[in-house]
């Protein structure tokens, strides 16, 4: 969307009136007084024309600790969800930057930038998540080699980047992906017969849970 043609839909006026407004000096993008209605709007420039506030949308990033049964959804007719815990006007506004199980705790990102979550969620930008794992039964060393090999993954047609995997106990690891495929950790120990009873995301690339209590989120500096 151009400048002109934000005026045009906000005023309700037409691109004509839009163009009498840049031409008399009307219109403030970002603080800055323009006359080129062909410049490229983003979703979070600030325009003002004609001294109305037509656009001024402010870019929200929030790390959020999930707790278990919570939804990672935006929306639900019966469960809560991570939204749900987000006591504000704006809150409806945003989206996950990847999932976590209901019974997953743990990091959640959420924005309203789409340039931002997608930077995170695609999987060629090949962001590490690391997770703390508790197992019913014993990881054997095969599985912990077959992890850090890579594994295939004949549902989504692709091949996993070598985990990095630290054994804690036998049945508890540390261990990080790169992608974010459904049920992926769970996946992975089933292949060996090993069943995930607990799993919590510690961070997604450089973001840490560090502190934050089970509900409790934290803004990002935009
Ligand atoms: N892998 C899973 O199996 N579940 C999650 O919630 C996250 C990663």
């Amino acid at each position: 969307m151009t400048v002109s043609q934000l005026i045009a839909k906000r005023t309700g006026l037409g691109k004509r009136h839009a163009k009498k407004l840049l031409e008399s000096g009307q219109v403030i993008l970002n603080d800055q007084l323009v006359t080129d209605g062909t410049l490229p709007l983003g979703k979070f420039d600030h325009l003002t024309a004609g001294g109305e506030m037509l656009q001024a949308n402010t870019p929200r990033y929030l790390l959020l600790h999930k707790p278990a049964g919570i939804l990672s959804a935006t929306t639900d007719p019966t469960h809560k969800t991570v939204i749900d815990l987000i006591d504000e006007p704006w809150a409806s506004e945003l989206h996950l930057a990847g999932r976590l199980d209901r019974a997953t705790t743990g990091l959640v990102i959420l924005t309203n930038d789409s340039t931002f979550s997608e930077s995170l969620t695609q999987p060629g930008k090949k962001i590490p998540k690391t997770y703390l794992v508790h197992t019913d039964l014993p990881i054997p060393p095969e599985s912990i080699e077959k992890f850090r090999s890579g594994m295939s993954f004949k549902k989504e047609n692709t091949r996993s980047q070598p985990a990095t995997v630290d054994l804690l106990t036998d049945t508890s690891c540390r261990l990080t992906i790169y992608e974010g495929l459904h049920h992926q950790i769970k996946r992975m120990f089933l292949r060996f017969g090993i069943r995930v009873t607990k799993l919590h995301r510690e961070s997604i690339g450089p973001y840490q849970l560090a502190d934050l209590k089970p509900e409790q989120w934290v803004l990002l500096e935009s």
